[in-house]
C-alpha cells in the first residue's frame, strides 16, 4: 500500500528545477556621467540595484549571481549587505573583467549555475520591477513548452529598447537592439524589458553561438532569441501591461521618471493607510514609514530611512524626518530637521528646530525655533524654546531653558555631560561648561558662566555687577570740545 501510494506521488510530482537569478551590473552607465557605477544610483534613498535584489529575491531562489565589473568594489559592498540581510540565499558576485555585452555578461555567470537549473536573467537597472511580475514569468514559462521566456511590453517611446521581431504567426523570432534596427524596425512598440528565463543548458549552448557582429560589435543576450527560434525552439513573449515596472534608467532624465513613479506609489500606499497629504506631490519618502490614525504630513516633507508616526502626529511644511520615531500627538512645526530623534509622548517641535541623534522628549517638552539638540534627553514638561545648543545633557521634569542657553559640551578634545534637574530654570545667554549639575529647582541668573555644579534651590549668578557712571553724557561732551 505504501509502495503504490509512493508511486502515485511520484507520478503527480513535477519536475521543478532549481532558479538561478543572475542580475546584470557590471556596466558603467555612460549616459548617467557619473563617477558610480549605474546600479548604485538611488531610488527613494537606495539603490537601484537593491530595489532589483529584493524583487528578485521574492522569488526564494537556490542562488542569486551579480555581474559586477565597473566600480565593482563598491558594487560588492552593496551585494554582500544584502546578502548579509537575507542570509537564507545564496547571493554571490561575479567579475567581468570587459564589458563586452549583455551575453558575455551572462556568460560569466553561467560557471555557478548547474546544468539542470532554470536560470532567470535580470538588469540591475530596473529598480522598480516587482516579485508578481518575475513570478508571472516563471510560471508562464514552467506551464509552456517554449525554452525561453521573456518579459516584453508596449512602449510609448520604443527608442532605446531592443524591438521584438515577430513572424506572420506572431511567433517571437528575434530581437533587433536599437542600433542594429532599420526604419520599420525602429517602428516596433513591443520591446524587450531584458527579463528573460531558460533552462541553463540551453541557454549555456545560445550563449556559446553569440557573436559581436553587430554595431556595437557587443555579444548581445537578445541574440539568443533569433538562435533559439532558428533552432526550432519556441519562444515566449510575456506582455506585461504595467510598463512603468520595466522601464530602465539609462540618464538623469530616466531616473527622476522612475523616482517620481516611485514617490507616487509610496505616497499611495501611505494615504490608503489613513495618512493625509494636501500636497502630496511634494512629499518624498525615501525609506518606510509607520503610521497611526489622522496623521497629516504637509507640504515638501522628505522623510528618510525608518519613520514610525504615531496617531495623530503633524509635520509642519519642509520638514525632514530622517530614522526617527514620533509618539501620538507630537507636532513638528515648519522647517525642523529631525535625524535619530524620538519622543515618548506629545511634544511641540520648531519651527525652524534641529534634532540630532541621540534626541529623546518625553511628554509636554517643547524644542523651539533654532534649536539644536544632540544626544539630549528631555523629560517631561521641560523646555527650550529659542536659540540654543543642548548637546550630552539630561533635563529635567519641567525644567526651563531660556533663550541662548548653551551646554559647552566639548572642550576640544572630549565631549562631556550636562545634567540639568528637575524645575529648573535656566536664564537667557547662560553658558553651561560641562561637565557641570545644575540642582533641581535651581535658578541660573541670565548671562551666566556656569563652570560649577549649581545647588538646588539656589539663585545662582556669575556675571559681572552691574556698574553706572553718572553724567557720562556730560562728560563725553565736554571732552570734545578741548582742543
Ligand atoms: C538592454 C537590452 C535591450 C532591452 C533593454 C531594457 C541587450 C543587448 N539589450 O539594452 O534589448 O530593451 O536592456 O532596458 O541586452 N551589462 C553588463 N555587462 C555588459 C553590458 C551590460 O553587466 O557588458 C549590464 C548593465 O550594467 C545593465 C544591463 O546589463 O544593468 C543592461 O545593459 P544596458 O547597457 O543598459 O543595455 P540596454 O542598452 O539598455
Ligand atoms: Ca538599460
Amino acid at each position: 500500500m505504501r509502495a503504490m501510494l509512493a508511486s502515485v506521488l511520484n507520478q503527480e510530482v513535477q519536475v521543478s528545477h532549481s532558479l538561478h537569478i543572475i542580475v546584470l551590473a557590471a556596466g558603467e552607465g555612460k549616459r548617467m556621467q557619473s563617477s558610480r557605477a549605474k546600479v548604485l544610483q538611488p531610488l527613494g534613498g537606495i539603490s537601484m540595484l537593491e530595489h532589483v535584489l529584493t524583487a528578485a529575491a521574492g522569488l526564494g531562489p537556490s542562488a542569486m549571481h551579480v555581474v559586477i565589473g565597473f566600480d565593482a568594489e563598491s558594487v560588492q559592498h552593496v551585494v554582500s549587505m544584502f546578502a548579509e540581510d537575507n542570509a537564507k540565499i545564496d547571493v554571490d558576485c561575479v567579475i567581468q573583467q570587459q564589458r563586452l555585452g549583455t551575453g558575455h555578461a551572462v556568460q560569466q555567470a553561467m560557471g555557478q549555475v548547474p546544468q539542470e537549473a532554470d536560470v532567470l536573467v535580470l538588469p540591475g537597472d530596473m529598480p522598480l520591477i516587482q516579485t508578481a511580475t518575475l513570478q508571472q514569468l516563471q510560471q508562464a514559462f514552467e506551464a509552456s513548452d517554449a525554452s525561453l521566456a521573456l518579459t516584453s511590453f508596449i512602449a510609448a517611446d520604443p527608442h532605446g529598447y531592443g524591438r521584438i521581431l515577430r513572424d506572420d504567426a506572431g511567433q517571437v523570432v528575434g530581437i533587433r537592439e536599437q542600433a542594429d534596427a532599420n526604419a520599420e524596425e525602429a517602428l516596433i512598440g513591443e520591446v524587450n524589458s531584458g527579463v528573460l528565463m531558460a533552462g541553463a543548458d540551453k541557454l549555456n549552448d545560445w550563449l556559446r553561438r553569440l557573436t559581436n557582429d553587430n554595431q556595437q560589435q557587443e555579444y548581445y543576450l537578445t541574440d539568443c532569441i533569433g538562435l533559439a527560434a532558428a533552432d526550432g525552439e519556441r519562444v515566449l513573449a510575456e506582455i506585461c501591461p504595467d510598463a512603468d515596472e520595466l522601464m530602465g534608467a539609462n540618464d538623469p532624465l530616466q531616473l527622476s521618471a522612475l523616482e517620481s513613479i516611485y514617490q507616487q506609489r509610496q505616497r499611495k500606499a501611505l494615504m490608503q493607510q489613513g495618512v493625509r497629504m494636501p500636497l502630496p506631490h511634494s512629499v518624498q519618502i525615501r525609506g518606510s514609514v509607520q503610521a497611526g490614525y489622522d496623521v497629516m504630513i504637509d507640504a515638501a516633507v522628505i522623510i528618510e530611512g525608518s519613520v514610525e508616526l504615531g496617531d495623530d502626529v503633524i509635520i509642519g511644511a519642509g520638514s525632514v524626518i530622517r530614522n526617527s520615531r514620533l509618539a501620538s500627538g507630537t507636532k513638528i512645526e515648519p522647517y525642523c530637521v529631525l535625524d535619530g530623534a524620538q519622543t515618548t509622548g506629545a511634544c511641540v517641535i520648531g519651527p525652524f528646530a534641529r534634532l540630532r541623534p541621540g534626541t529623546v522628549l518625553d511628554a509636554g517638552c517643547k524644542v523651539g525655533n533654532f534649536v539644536e539638540t544632540k544626544n539630549a534627553q528631555f523629560a517631561s514638561g521641560a523646555k527650550v524654546s529659542h536659540l540654543s545648543y543642548v548637546g550630552d545633557a539630561s533635563v529635567g521634569a519641567a525644567a526651563n531653558l531660556g533663550a541662548g542657553t548653551i551646554t559647552c559640551n566639548y572642550d576640544g578634545e572630549n565631549k562631556h555631560h550636562t545634567e540639568i534637574g528637575e524645575h529648573a530654570f535656566i536664564g537667557s545667554n547662560s553658558a553651561l561648561v560641562a561637565p557641570v549639575k545644575i540642582g533641581a529647582q535651581a535658578t541660573i541668573g541670565a548671562g551666566s558662566v556656569i563652570t560649577r555644579e549649581v545647588p538646588t534651590g539656589s539663585l545662582t549668578l556669575s556675571r559681572a555687577a552691574q556698574k553706572s557712571l553718572a553724567n557720562w553724557a556730560t562728560r563725553k561732551k565736554n571732552r570734545k570740545k578741548k582742543p
